[in-house]
């Protein structure tokens, strides 16, 4: 057992089993930004040397006889504040994990991971620990920051991001989920995940959050919507993503207007970075007036025939109704080599470019779905979150005020018609 220093990430290490205890300190011991403040043997240690030495990082085993990970999570969550816990666990304890998460743990290392890994994992955890302290966290009350007419940010608004597939089931809503998570860990930023798929969304089941909060409240608030009625309303994800859920009643969605969503979308792009929309597959007013607000619209599809049709028609609609093409981004979700279309037929087909392209997996799909967990969260190396990660990065860049400068601005303006009331004015 050391002592700190001042600059160094202060790590508690928990876990019951001798030679695992040594193995992490020697991993971390060339590390010159950590050091292991205390080693704990089990969940009532761990507990107690978290009071004692205070530490920003707490190594969790999960599985411990006596208090076990989760319980001491859930303790020095509740006492310790400052502590960021990082479960370690093996595979096959989802629903044990999932409870981690729960009680307070950040993040989380399946065994046996390397040591790079833990490393990263372990900066990567302690680097959002700050946002804490710092006013630009977001976990500080949106009204801190964004109170209309004091906002210091006021000329950086944030980006929407929406995702659109003219059928369903292709992947916007995966999608939704790992973009808004791999935003919020790789650019460190406020991050918003809204469903707009007001009828039947279900980006709830998919981060396994539930409220008795959602967009629904917001029907008698038109023109009143501001940053204290969204803090309110938005569900904070473990990930760090605030979530504006879907009303739990299909008939609900009758209540919200255009109006309403447009209204929403400007104040929450005043609180957070980025603010990331699901839709559903309609092209009607609601999502028009996202379209228009949108700075990226991420058109999702799988190769298959009636997919690139409908992606084709989509094209010829929002070029008829003047967005710019350059706005939209063409996302091939579930690519199979045994499809027989490959992104250049496609991009030729539809005559746009193919972003990304991001492989089938179907099991990883299937069980995250299933667990409400997102791939990023416990499989960053599956194809689908590698995709959003690479989605993410490619966003920040190419909505970096830098790249903004040069670009032109892009969408059609406000007009709360239909498709076919905006054609017939063009
Ligand atoms: N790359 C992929 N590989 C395999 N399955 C996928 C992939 N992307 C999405 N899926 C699966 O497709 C189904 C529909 O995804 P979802 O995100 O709900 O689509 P949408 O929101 O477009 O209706 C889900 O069961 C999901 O697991
Ligand atoms: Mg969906």
């Amino acid at each position: 057992m050391t002592l700190s220093t001042e600059d160094k990430i202060r790590v508690l290490l928990v876990d019951d089993i001798p030679e695992t205890r040594e193995n992490l300190r020697k991993l971390l011991y060339f590390e010159k930004d950590i050091e292991v403040v205390a080693v704990a043997m089990s969940g009532e240690e761990a507990v107690k040397l978290a009071k004692q030495y205070q530490p920003e990082i707490v190594l969790m085993d999960i599985n411990m006889p006596g208090m076990d990970g989760v319980a001491a999570s859930a303790a020095i969550s509740a006492t310790v504040p400052g502590a960021q816990i990082i479960m370690m666990s093996v595979q096959g304890e989802t629903d044990y994990l999932r409870r981690s998460m729960l009680a307070g743990a950040k993040d989380f290392l399946i065994k046996p991971f390397s040591g790079d890994e833990m490393v990263n994992t372990i900066r990567r955890v302690h680097s959002l620990r700050p946002r804490i302290v710092a006013p630009v966290a977001a976990d500080v009350p949106s009204h801190m920051v964004t109170m209309p007419g004091s906002s210091p940010k006021k000329e950086n608004q944030g980006k929407i991001i929406t995702l659109f597939s003219p059928k369903g089931g292709v992947g916007c809503s995966i999608l939704a989920t790992n973009l808004a998570i791999a935003l919020r860990s790789t650019a460190e930023c406020r991050v918003a995940l809204v469903d707009c798929s007001l009828q039947f969304g279900d980006i709830g089941v998919l981060l396994n959050l539930t409220s008795s909060h959602t967009i629904a409240e917001l029907s008698d608030k038109r023109g009143h919507i501001d940053a204290e009625v969204l803090d309110i309303i938005l569900t904070p994800h473990v990930s760090g993503v605030k979530v504006l859920l879907p009303p739990a009643h299909p008939e609900q969605a009758d209540l919200l207007t255009a109006d309403h969503l447009r209204e929403t979308l400007a104040v929450l792009r005043r609180m957070f970075d980025y603010v990331i929309v699901d839709t559903a597959s309609a092209v009607e007013d609601k999502t028009l007036a996202i379209f228009d607000l949108a700075d990226r619209i991420l058109l999702v599809t799988t190769p298959s025939i009636p997919a690139i049709k409908s992606a084709r028609l989509f094209f010829e609609v929002t070029g008829a109704l003047g967005y710019a093409e350059d706005k939209i981004r063409l996302i091939l979700n579930r690519a199979e080599r045994q499809s027989g279309i490959g992104p250049e037929e496609i991009a030729a087909s539809i005559k746009h470019p193919v972003m990304l392209t991001i492989p089938a997996d179907d099991r990883a799909a299937l069980v995250s779905v299933n667990q409400g967990i997102p791939l990023m969260m416990n499989n960053r190396n599956s194809p689908i979150a590698q995709g959003a990660l690479k989605l993410a990065q490619a966003l920040v860049v190419e909505l970096s005020p830098a790249a903004e400068a040069v670009a032109a601005p892009a969408g059609a303006d406000r007009e709360p018609a239909g498709i076919l009331g905006r054609l017939l004015r063009k």
